[in-house]
């Protein structure tokens, strides 16, 4: 089996969810695609790098990332980092080949997304995002019945992620509320949802999009008595239509107060049906728009598919099929994928060709918010 050798860069909230699931990957799929070693954690401060380090059991903490991107000893570079932080690290680690896990979005802007095109050419390695939700068995059941044809010609679609945390005007301001730092809630959770269309066949053509900042300012996290201007959105809404016509809406934000990281979507064909709530992640729905609604409601209406943590071999049956699948092992699956494209050397799904089309979807809905009007993709 392949052996990797792992640096992290960035290891606050979502370094560590990288860190867990290649530490606890030989649970999840038997056998792992290919064994890994966390061997370099990269972050701003020494104290919090060190931390990270004794946490995992790695060789070393830096505060540089070039001391994993240019590591000859490191196979694989994950890209942890605040959003305006991502563009060098990328660059220089394609520069090295090294095989990357970068998350979401690829970049800050679309400029940087552009520079990363150019790098694409002479780039040897297996990248992929972490576009984890990609990777919850009733997605996974979505998209395969979105390929069989399920649905039919394509007629609309909704789809929302929904968060509570900035509808407290007394949340500090942090990054993801940065522009400068490539924040907003269009890149933080919006990508996400245009990421689950785009990989469910909805193809956007056109874009009126809206965004909404709650607050206009903000305290400052290391002096709360001080508040600053809020150049982010925490709000975005969007109209969009594909080039077939389908009409449908997409909505990201971070002010829907009783909110709990709720992510939904419908998509609604001709023929039939499907959507989905993380709030029950055990359950893709289907209607199958061909059954018959005689005599009194014959047998149509809407099925609960039960998807469960039905992950396909070589997933192990861990903890067990038929419970209830986690955020978490989303992101297990999601790196799993990453892993077997690595040890098999094919081009991973969704790859970096897919950050720079979702950074520039991003652009024209910014653009549209900016001038009130619909936008071409
Ligand atoms: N896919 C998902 O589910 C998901 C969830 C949350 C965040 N994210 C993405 O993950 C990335 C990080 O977000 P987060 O929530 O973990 O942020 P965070 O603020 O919790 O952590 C950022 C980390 O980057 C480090 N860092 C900052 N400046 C650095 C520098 N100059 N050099 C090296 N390290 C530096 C910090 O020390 C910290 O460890 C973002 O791109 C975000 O969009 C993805």
């Amino acid at each position: 089996m392949r052996s990797c050798n792992v640096g992290i860069i960035g290891f606050g909230f979502i370094g560590k969810v990288h860190a867990y699931c290649h530490v606890n990957m030989p649970f999840f799929y038997d056998p792992a695609p290919c064994t890994t070693r966390i061997t370099h954690i990269c972050t701003s401060r020494i104290e919090t790098a060190e931390k990270g380090r004794a946490l995992v059991g790695a060789k070393k903490a830096t505060t540089d990332y070039r001391e994993i991107t240019e590591n000859p000893d490191i196979d694989i570079v994950h890209i942890c980092t605040p959003n305006y932080l991502h563009k060098d690290a990328l660059l220089s680690a394609m520069a090295h080949g090294k095989h990357i896990y970068c998350d979401k979005p690829l970049t800050a802007t679309a400029q940087e997304a552009q520079t990363v095109r150019e790098a694409l050419d002479s780039y040897t390695g297996i990248a992929q995002m972490t576009f984890n939700n990609r990777f919850v068995p009733a997605t996974l059941r979505a998209k395969q019945l979105a390929d069989d044809g399920f649905l039919g010609k394509l007629l609309g679609f909704r789809a929302a992620f929904m968060h509570s945390g900035n509808a407290n005007p007394n949340a500090p301001l942090k990054w993801k509320l940065s522009k400068k730092a490539g924040g907003g809630v269009l890149p933080d959770l919006g990508s996400h949802v245009l990421d689950l269309l785009s990989y469910l066949g909805v193809g956007l053509a056109e874009v009126l999009a809206a965004e909404q900042i709650a607050y206009p300012d903000r305290p400052l996290p290391e002096d709360p008595a001080k508040r600053v201007k809020v150049d982010a959105e925490d709000s975005v809404f969007v109209l969009a239509r594909t080039g077939e016509g389908a009409l449908g809406s997409i909505e990201a934000t971070k002010v829907a107060t009783g909110a709990e990281d709720e992510l939904r979507f419908e998509v609604h064909g001709a023929q039939g049906a499907l959507r989905f709530n993380s709030r029950n992640p055990l359950v893709l729905e289907a209607f199958d728009a061909s059954l018959s609604d005689q005599p009194i409601g014959g047998r149509s209406g809407w099925t609960a598919i039960h998807t469960g943590q039905r992950y396909p071999k070589p997933a192990a049956p861990f903890p067990g099929s038929k419970l209830a699948p986690g955020w978490m092992r989303s992101h297990v699956a999601c790196l799993a994928h990453f892993l077997e494209c690595v040890a098999d050397g094919r081009p991973a799904d969704p790859g970096i060709e897919q950050g720079i089309y979702l950074r520039e979807l991003m652009d024209r809905v910014e653009r549209s918010a900016a001038q009130g009007a619909w936008v071409r993709v």
